[in-house]
């Protein structure tokens, strides 16, 4: 199968630069409305899709995105391979604002998200124990550090409903719980890509301390921005090098994103 790279741009990210042979199309989804026209072009020897999560502008708060509709405009683009850009808070004092997180793990805390393309009619269970693919992971590790990029690799990212930052307790206790970053959008992104049999990975933007932290403040829309227009380029060195290297055939996941529902289906063809 011909391996196409899918990226998803979060806070700040509305573009890709270095696109070339670049043509917008806007793709029509059953599901819903997908948050903006893909862009469709090429870096180095590879076939990239880029679609702005929040829609140019950010018109879409995270709760009014249509991820089934994002993920299967995706999906009918031909996308085998998808990295989500996203900005988060950090948990750790050694996750500083700049900081990008390669996260593995994700824990959903959304509350009124369509997050299954299943239902009545033909249920499905997919497995989330590995929500990332490693091999993915590990090209963006590789092409980081290829760039001098500083990477963390490995983190649980919680996904909170939002759109309100979250209060003091809430974020002690995220922390306590051991989570490592937080955001509002990789859930249910991540689950519908798996049911979508699109490998995923995200590229976690670290942009401020949430509000755990005794030296630092409530979070605030112009810091999380100002961190995001700091490190945009840095995140386009990072995804032009991993478009530049990546193979001409996808590689197969080894924890099977994408043949997910080879063993996921419940409901009998026959009945
Ligand atoms: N996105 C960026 N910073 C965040 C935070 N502290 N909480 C939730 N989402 C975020």
């Amino acid at each position: 199968m011909k391996a196409v790279l899918g990226i998803i741009g979060g806070s700040g990210v509305y573009d890709l630069p270095g696109l070339e042979d670049l043509r917008e199309e806007r793709i029509t989804s059953p599901w819903g409305e997908p948050s903006d026209a893909l862009r469709f072009g090429r870096i180095g020897p590879t076939e990239v899709v880029f679609l702005p999560r929040h829609g140019r502008g950010h018109r879409l708060a995270p709760g009014d995105i249509d991820y089934r509709a994002n993920i299967d405009a995706l999906k009918r683009a031909g996308v085998t391979d998808l990295v989500s850009i996203s900005a988060c808070g950090s948990y750790r004092e050694s996750l500083p604002p700049g900081r990008f997180v390669l996260v593995d793990q994700f824990v959903d805390r959304t509350t009124r998200r369509e997050s299954s393309f299943f239902g009545a009619g033909c249920v499905a269970h997919v497995s989330m124990a590995h929500p990332v693919g490693p091999r993915l992971q590990e090209r963006i590790a590789a092409a980081a550090h290829a760039e001098g990029i500083e990477v963390h690799r490995g983190g649980t990212y919680v996904c909170m409903e939002g759109p309100q930052f979250s209060s003091r307790a809430e974020s002690l206790s995220y922390r306590a719980a051991g989570y490592d970053v937080i955001g509002m959008t990789n859930m249910p992104e991540a689950k519908l890509a798996r049911e979508a049999e699109i490998t995923y990975a995200t590229i976690a933007m670290v942009t401020d301390y949430d509000c755990w932290h005794p030296d630092h403040e409530a979070v605030e829309v112009s810091d999380v921005i100002a961190v995001v227009k700091a490190n945009a380029g840095k995140a386009a060195r990072l995804v032009a090098r991993l478009a530049r290297d990546f193979p001409a055939e996808h590689e197969p996941c080894p924890v099977k994103s994408d043949r997910a529902l080879e063993h996921a289906i419940m409901t009998s063809p026959d009945a």
